[in-house]
């Protein structure tokens, strides 16, 4: 159901609003006059999105949030209770991206993907889902990526938190559903954003890969995102904006044998470095 219609109250929390795709939804979400919780770690990107979402004509309340600590994410919430009354729509969209081989990447750049990017998922699933529950009514997007899906090589760490959030969407997604709460998990290829700016790798040849997946990115991010907000509307399970993803899920889930024997051949081959232009020995 249309999204506007299932919540008449139109109240959200997006993590991460200060930038890129969270920014994009805050402000579709301010074109259809919702009142926008901004739960961002960096403020002055806050008030930016704030006063633009201002512009629009719709409410914006600016939460300090970083989202590695579940008091902050509880204290959004709260705010979201105070100043809204509720909350309808929680999206945990922040994050960052890294890239490396399994054994190159420290232990403490493990430590800090997974906080930000799946760890963050936990605390603000617990932190509003309480109170979803006892509105009986509403919805959960999380952004994972198709990189959880499918797991390029040379990016073990974020492909295993955005895996760790597309499995407790799905948990979710079954375990509320007799609530009337929906679930939604986007799982978005690369889009241009801000996502290189904190980009962490051992080897500098992973960072100029994923620059080059970024400048063959098609779609705008405002695409994604009002696609985004189409398939909450549908109440799809799995968002995948970009035909590139699609075809990649398609691929592994029917034939995952080959799907596996294909990349394997293209990553031998060096096809890719040679696509994006990147010297496959530069370490
Ligand atoms: N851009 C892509 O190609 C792409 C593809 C798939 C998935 N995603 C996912 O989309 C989400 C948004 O990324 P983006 O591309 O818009 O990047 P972005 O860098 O433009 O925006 C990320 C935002 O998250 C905020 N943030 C970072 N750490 C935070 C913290 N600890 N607490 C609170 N906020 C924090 C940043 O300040 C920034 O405003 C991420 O989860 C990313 O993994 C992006």
């Amino acid at each position: 159901m249309d999204l506007n219609k299932r919540f008449p109250q139109k109240r959200i929390i997006i993590t991460g609003a200060g930038s890129g795709l969270g920014k994009a939804l805050a402000l579709e979400f301010a074109k259809m006059k919702w009142n926008v919780v901004i739960a961002e770690i960096n403020d002055s990107r806050a008030q930016e999105t704030a006063d633009e979402i201002k512009a629009l004509g719709a409410k914006a309340i600016v939460s300090h949030c970083d989202v590695t600590k579940s008091a902050d994410l509880e204290k959004t919430v709260e705010t979201a209770k105070k100043e809204l009354g509720g909350v309808d729509i929680m999206i945990n969209n922040a994050g960052v991206s890294a890239g490396g081989y399994m054994e190159k990447i420290s232990l403490e750049d493990w430590e800090w993907i997974l906080n930000i990017n799946l760890k963050s998922v936990i605390y603000g699933c617990r932190a509003v889902i309480p109170l979803l529950k006892k509105q009986k009514s509403g919805y959960v997007i999380n952004v994972a990526s198709s990189a959880g899906l499918v797991c390029l090589p040379e990016m073990c760490s974020y492909n295993m938190t955005k895996a760790g959030v597309i499995a407790i969407s799905d948990t979710l997604r079954t375990e509320l559903s007799p609530l009337g709460i929906g679930v939604s998990v986007a799982c978005p290829t690369f889009i241009k954003t801000n996502l290189m700016d904190e980009f962490r790798s051992p080897d500098a040849r992973q960072r100029k890969l994923a620059e080059g997946f970024f400048s063959k990115s098609i779609l705008s991010v405002e695409i994604v995102a009002k696609h985004i907000i189409k398939s909450a509307s549908r109440n799809k399970m799995h968002i995948i904006s970009q035909i590139d993803g699609k075809y990649l899920w398609w691929s592994k889930r029917h034939f995952p044998w080959l799907y596996f024997k294909i990349s394997a051949y293209i990553y031998k081959k060096g096809y890719i470095y040679k696509y994006l232009g990147v010297n496959s020995d530069e370490v």
